[in-house]
């Protein structure tokens, strides 16, 4: 099958010919139809995530995965060859991804069916971003009326997190340079933006005794942690833990993206209602995986799609 791997650390990823996987016990075959771009495949192409996770070369790229089930393992009662799923590859070791026309998934957990009024390409760059960003809004709970910064607003996650926080009727303040970035974020939800130089002091314009909450997916953490007002609510995505927040009485969370079947579920649902857009930026084929990984550490705004 055609697959873009990396094939050893320090080894760019490139497109590959490898054999198609067997699906073990308790797990599924999806042909993959569709994927996307996030944070977590830079990481694992750097070799940053070589104390979490063994790598097993050649490691194929992609977590993000939308495709039909081709095959089922051993124990697999709840889905069937042909039924359309989406999800995130939550795989122990990095090895399988889904940047290939098959991958091998876990039949219980990081999966969900693809509803109807769902297409594979919205499918497969929803799951990591958006149950990142589903976890991230529930861990500071807005209530309506409240003010939400939430810092890394223009990427993938940040995308999700401003119309699921404006969702619930939060002012959202958006990290945005002026221009298409301002634009964007205030099309999803954004009450206001803020340049991520001076941050602080624009904050302290719009909410000047701080914000209710903030969401920190991108800057600088204290920066970001010291705007929520005594009381409030933080979380990070990246393993900021701010060192105040016992004493000024902020519940401060760091998240780990949980895609289980329900949090995919209501994503998609909340798609197919036409309460969440899943904002694409570009689609790349498979050859172009290359390119689209430069555009992405260029700095994109939303989702890159890829087709396999
Ligand atoms: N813990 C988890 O389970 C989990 C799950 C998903 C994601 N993550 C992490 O969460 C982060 C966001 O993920 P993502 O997929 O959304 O990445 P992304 O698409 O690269 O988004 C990051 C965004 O933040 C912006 N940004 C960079 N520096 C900034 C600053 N100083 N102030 C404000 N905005 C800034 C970037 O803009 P420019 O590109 O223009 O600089 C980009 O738009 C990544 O670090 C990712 O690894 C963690």
């Amino acid at each position: 099958m055609r697959a873009v791997a990396f094939h050893d650390f320090g080894k760019a990823p490139a497109l590959s010919d490898l054999p198609v996987p067997e699906p073990g016990a308790g797990e599924v075959l999806v042909r993959v139809g569709a994927s996307s771009l996030n944070g977590f495949d830079l990481g694992a192409m750097g070799g940053f995530l070589k104390g979490v996770y063994e790598y097993e070369f050649p490691v194929v790229v992609g977590k993000d995965f939308a495709g039909t089930v081709a095959a089922v393992g051993e124990g697999v009662s709840d889905l069937a060859v042909g039924e359309a799923v989406f999800g995130v590859v939550m795989r122990p070791t990095l090895g399988q991804g889904a940047f290939a026309e098959y991958v091998a998934v876990n039949a219980a957990y990081g999966v969900a069916r693809i509803p109807e009024g769902l297409d594979a390409t919205r499918a497969g760059a929803l799951g990591l971003a958006g149950t990142a960003a589903l976890n991230a809004v529930d861990a500071v709970s807005p209530a309506p009326g409240e003010t939400v910064l939430i810092s890394g607003a223009t990427g993938g996650v940040g995308a999700f997190a401003v119309q699921l926080a404006a969702a619930r009727g939060a002012r959202v303040i958006a990290t945005a340079e002026p221009g298409a970035e301002a634009a964007f974020v205030t099309a999803l939800g954004a009450a206001h933006t803020v340049d991520r130089t001076g941050l602080a002091a624009r904050v302290r314009e719009i909410a000047p005794g701080g914000v209710h909450a903030a969401v920190h997916l991108a800057g600088d953490g204290p920066t970001v942690s010291g705007l929520v007002a005594d009381g409030g609510r933080f979380t990070s995505t990246v393993h900021f833990a701010p060192r105040d927040a016992g004493a000024r009485g902020v519940k401060a969370t760091t998240i780990m993206s949980d895609p289980a079947p329900e949090a995919l579920a209501r994503l998609a649902a909340d798609v197919v209602a036409g309460r969440l857009r899943v904002p694409i930026a570009r689609g790349y084929a498979l050859p172009e995986v290359a390119q689209a990984i430069t555009d992405f550490t260029d700095g994109t705004l939303g989702k890159l799609a890829v087709t396999v």
